[in-house]
Formats: structure tokens, C-alpha cells, sequence
């Protein structure tokens, strides 16, 4: 692929929303989805994702903004003539007709004869590995399989994106890790554009270019699966993605590029970011566990001591709890890395790198998930 047809913007939602009564589904978002690119919509239930991907579908009208395909303004452009396929969670194929029927049907629909469509039939079954399938109805096929014909049929008439929603959603956990596997090679071979709309945030994270990561229906972040890892951009998407560890502080010295904040009775060393934070203001911070070192050999940038609270084997992990006044820290530590020869209530030096640390207004603290 040439690097201009991979800037090239395939989809671009500009300020949309959806407005459903008097309810807020969707709230003046913009997206820019490149060329071939596996974009995902993440997010817990409720936030919007479906809702997104129906307005680009055109299954949805927005309540107010653009919607571009291909550089060209679609907003009022009717579902069927978009040049996107979409697949649902529920994956429905045709009951009546066997799996080379099904994935006719939508060539049938354009006009387009059995004979012309039959080399095209034969492609994508062979992408989706369903080549000796051709006859079978619905009932004779596995929930995997039937997901399978599904995406065939998406894809045979070449849209220039597919819209998936959570279309693994009703697959077992096995059969839905080689399914994104499969998925992400047919994305990769085809070079289509996907937008993949999931509330799992691992399958998010291993599958995708770029993530929107979406709160109660406006986009907190969009950034490669890296970015929104390491460099979550709020509260909300540090508590949604992974495992975090969140301590309130208070700002004590601000200087060029970084600030002391005090937790508890200790002094730590944040980097500042794009939040105005200055001395004397209330923090969230933020820290993920496996980069809380315990007891490192050299001496880190910041350290404290705490007192081990709690040690949960979890196969090639420790989960490690430590205490320090009121608050609170967890760090996961490799199983084959670490002599656990200490008891509870033994004091540990933990450390950790300035880079690994965000820091927040204390204001976003509301908005962090606590599930899990
Ligand atoms: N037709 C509708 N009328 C009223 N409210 C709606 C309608 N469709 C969706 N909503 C509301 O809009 C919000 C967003 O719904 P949406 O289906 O987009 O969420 P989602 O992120 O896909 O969630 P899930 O992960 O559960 O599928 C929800 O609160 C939902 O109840
Ligand atoms: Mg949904």
C-alpha cells in the first residue's frame, strides 16, 4: 500500500450526534478512519458504539453533523447506496438458502449472473476457509462457521469499509481469538477498511490500528493501541483499558516540564501533559501495576515504602498489594522474577520511572470505571 492511499480519509464523522427523545446517544463526535485501516469503537455498554456505526451505515440519520465516505458527503445519502457492508453480532444468514446462495444473494441483488458471480463466490470462501462448505444450510453449520458465511457475504460485493458490531460477541472464547485472527488476516489481505465495534478491550487492543476509546457517548481518546496503553489521555480510559492503579495527591512544586505531588506523606515526581495543573491543586495518579517495581535493584526516579498487604498467585504473575498510610498500590510482578520470601507486614521499597506515571485533575476521578 502507498503511503498516500493510507492517508487518504475513507470515513469522516464530523461534530455528529444522535439525540434520541430528549436522550444524548452520541454527543458531537468527530472521527477521521483511514484507508485499510482496523479502527475500533471501544467502550462500555451503553456509550454509543452501535449508535456510531448505524449513522455510518445509514441505518441512523445524526441528529446534527456530517458524515463523509470516500471524501464525499453521505449525510443524507440512503443505507443502501453506501458503499459499506455491515455484520452484526447475531450474524444471521439466510435459513432457506444453502452458504453459496447466501453469499450470492447480495451480488443477486445488483443484477449479477450466477456465472459472473461464481469466481467471486469461490474468493471468499477460500479467504474464510468455507471452500467445501458451498452446499450446507444454516443448521448444518457450527456458531463459528455460520460467522464465517457472514463476513463472505459482507465482503463479496468489495465494499470500501465493513462495519463490524461486536461480531464475536455469541462465540465461545477459543473459537472468538482464532475468529479474530481470521478476521485480522482477511483485513490485512484485502486492505479494506474496517471499523470494529467491541466492549472487550483486549480483543480492541491486539486487533487494531487505532482505537476511539468512547464514555457515555463522547470520545475521551483515539490513538494506536500503544497510545491509549500507556498514554491513557483520562481517568476513564486508564480505568477502562487494563489493570491501573490510582492514588489522589496534591501539587507541591510545579517546574518546567514536571511536578512534585505529595501522596500520603511521600514525594513523587509526574510529568506534565495537556491538563492545566498547577501548584496546590488536588491530582488523580495514575500507575500501572507492572510498572511498579518491587524492591529494584538501582534506585528509581520515585520510591516509596509500603507494607505487603497482599500476594494472589495468579500463574505467571503475582498480584502484589502494598500499603502506605491510607492509600493503596498494586504491582504485578512475573512469576519466574521474583523471591517471595516475605511475610505480610513486611516493608517493601517500591520504584517507578517518572514516564510511566499520568497525572489528572481530580475533577475526572468521577468518571473512573470500578467493576472490575
Ligand atoms: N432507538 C433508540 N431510542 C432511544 N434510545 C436509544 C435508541 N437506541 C439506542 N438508545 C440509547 O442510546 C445509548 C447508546 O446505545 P448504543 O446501542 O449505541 O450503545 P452501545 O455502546 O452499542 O452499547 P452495547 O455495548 O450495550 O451494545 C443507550 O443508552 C441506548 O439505550
Ligand atoms: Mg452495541
Amino acid at each position: 500500500m502507498d503511503k498516500e492511499s493510507s492517508n487518504f480519509s475513507q470515513i469522516v464523522l464530523k461534530n455528529v450526534s444522535k439525540v434520541f427523545q430528549d436522550f444524548v446517544a452520541v454527543d458531537n463526535i468527530n472521527l477521521d478512519i483511514k484507508k485499510s485501516e482496523f479502527f475500533s469503537l471501544l467502550g462500555p455498554s451503553g456509550c454509543g458504539k452501535t449508535t456510531t456505526l448505524r449513522m455510518i451505515a445509514g441505518l441512523e440519520s445524526p441528529t446534527s453533523g456530517k458524515i463523509f465516505l470516500g471524501g464525499k458527503d453521505v449525510t443524507n445519502v440512503p443505507a443502501y447506496k453506501r458503499d459499506v457492508n455491515t455484520v452484526f453480532q447475531d450474524y444471521a444468514i439466510f435459513p432457506h438458502m444453502n452458504v453459496w446462495d447466501n453469499i450470492y444473494f447480495p451480488l443477486k441483488m445488483k443484477g449479477i449472473s450466477k456465472k459472473e458471480a461464481a469466481p467471486k463466490i469461490e474468493k471468499v470462501l477460500k479467504l474464510v476457509n468455507m471452500l467445501n462448505f458451498s452446499n450446507r444450510y444454516s443448521h448444518q453449520l457450527s456458531g463459528g462457521q455460520r460467522q464465517r458465511i457472514a463476513l463472505a457475504r459482507a465482503l463479496v460485493n468489495e465494499p470500501q469499509a465493513l462495519l463490524l458490531d461486536e461480531p464475536l460477541g455469541a462465540l465461545d472464547f477459543k473459537l472468538r481469538v482464532a475468529m479474530q485472527t481470521v478476521l485480522k488476516d482477511i483485513q490485512q489481505e484485502l486492505g479494506i477498511t474496517f471499523i470494529y465495534v467491541t466492549h472487550d478491550q483486549t480483543e480492541a487492543i491486539t486487533m487494531s490500528d487505532r482505537i476511539a476509546v468512547m464514555r457515555q457517548g463522547v470520545v475521551d481518546q483515539i490513538g494506536t493501541p500503544d497510545e491509549i496503553y500507556n498514554k491513557p489521555a483520562t481517568p476513564f480510559v486508564a480505568s477502562f483499558i487494563g489493570e491501573m492503579n490510582f492514588v489522589d495527591g496534591k501539587v507541591v512544586e510545579e517546574y518546567e516540564d514536571e511536578l512534585k505531588v505529595k501522596i500520603a506523606n511521600n514525594f513523587i515526581i509526574c510529568k506534565k501533559n495537556n491538563y492545566l495543573i498547577k501548584k496546590d491543586d488536588e491530582v488523580l495518579v495514575s500507575i500501572r501495576p507492572e510498572k511498579v517495581y518491587i524492591n529494584p535493584e538501582q534506585k528509581l526516579p520515585n520510591q516509596i515504602y509500603a507494607k505487603l498487604s497482599r500476594i494472589v498467585f495468579r500463574g505467571d504473575n503475582y498480584q502484589i498489594t502494598t500499603q502506605f498510610d491510607s492509600s493503596e498500590l498494586t504491582s504485578v510482578v512475573a512469576a519466574k522474577s521474583i523471591n517471595l520470601n516475605f511475610n505480610l507486614g513486611h516493608e517493601l521499597r517500591l520504584g517507578w520511572y517518572t514516564e510511566d506515571v499520568q497525572v489528572f485533575p481530580i475533577q475526572l476521578k468521577k468518571n473512573i470505571i470500578k467493576y472490575k
